[in-house]
């Protein structure tokens, strides 16, 4: 962006300033989307002689959590959601993340399987994840609401949410246009004002240089 000359450094940093703030404060979708493990049941472990298995979930991109409390198969596993490796992950509104239950080896890791996980998949709130003949798990997200009536709802919050933040851009955008445009006039006012001066100035310095035109110069000033 090209600022106009008269707008100082100070008043550009601050105008920097401004629009960072107008921006940061425009207002999103706060809600968080936490995923807490409910239940677990793994059919198998992948070990070759009998020890404990170690149990994590996995998202790309992410830490891995630790199951501690999975150690057998074939048993329930049914967790408050205030365990201290809870929550499990938080989904994004609009994507899914890829994530996996593993099972953690000396040499490798197994997998359980991997999956796309998707804040649309949860039914009020619950998600279960079945995978033949290897583990049996139901995850909750009370904020992930994608109930069928959802989509069948034309007004729905994520939808009045939109239309509410495009406005707030609409009309931060405007403003900050005006502002921009005000600096323009104005520096373009002053710049106008100080060639003016200058002209003046050099007009009247000629009237001491060329003495005899003095009468003309002074009947173009008035005409002027
Ligand atoms: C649901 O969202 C609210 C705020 O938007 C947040 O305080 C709360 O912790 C979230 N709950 C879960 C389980 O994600
Ligand atoms: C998986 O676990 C849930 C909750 O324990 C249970 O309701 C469901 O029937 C199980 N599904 C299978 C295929 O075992």
């Amino acid at each position: 962006m090209r600022w106009p000359p008269s707008v100082s450094p100070r008043r550009r940093r601050l105008l920097v300033v401004v629009l960072f703030f107008a921006l940061c404060s425009i207002p999103g979708n706060y809600s968080q989307r936490l995923v807490t493990l409910d239940t677990i049941d793994i059919f198998t472990t992948h070990e070759w002689f009998p020890s404990k298995p170690t149990v994590y979930f996995h998202c790309n991109g992410e830490d891995k959590v630790y199951l501690p409390d999975v150690k057998e198969a074939n048993s329930i596993y049914s967790f408050k959601g205030e365990e201290s490796w809870q929550p499990l992950t938080e989904l994004p509104k609009k994507k899914c993340k890829r994530c996996g239950l593993y099972e953690e080896n000396i040499f490798k890791r197994d997998m359980y399987d991997e999956w796309e996980l998707c804040y649309s998949d949860f039914k009020d709130g619950k998600y279960t994840h079945f995978k033949q003949g290897q583990f049996n798990a139901t995850f909750l997200c009370p904020n992930c609401t994608a109930s069928a009536g959802d989509s069948a709802n034309h007004h729905s919050d994520s939808d009045v949410e939109t239309k509410k933040t495009s406005v707030t851009v609409i009309i931060v955008v405007s403003v900050l246009a005006s502002v921009i445009v005000g600096i323009a006039l104005f520096g373009a006012y002053k710049y106008w004002q100080k060639k003016k001066r200058e002209r003046d100035e050099a007009r009247f310095l000629k009237l001491f240089e060329d003495g005899d035109d003095v009468e003309d110069e002074l009947g173009l000033g008035n005409e002027l």
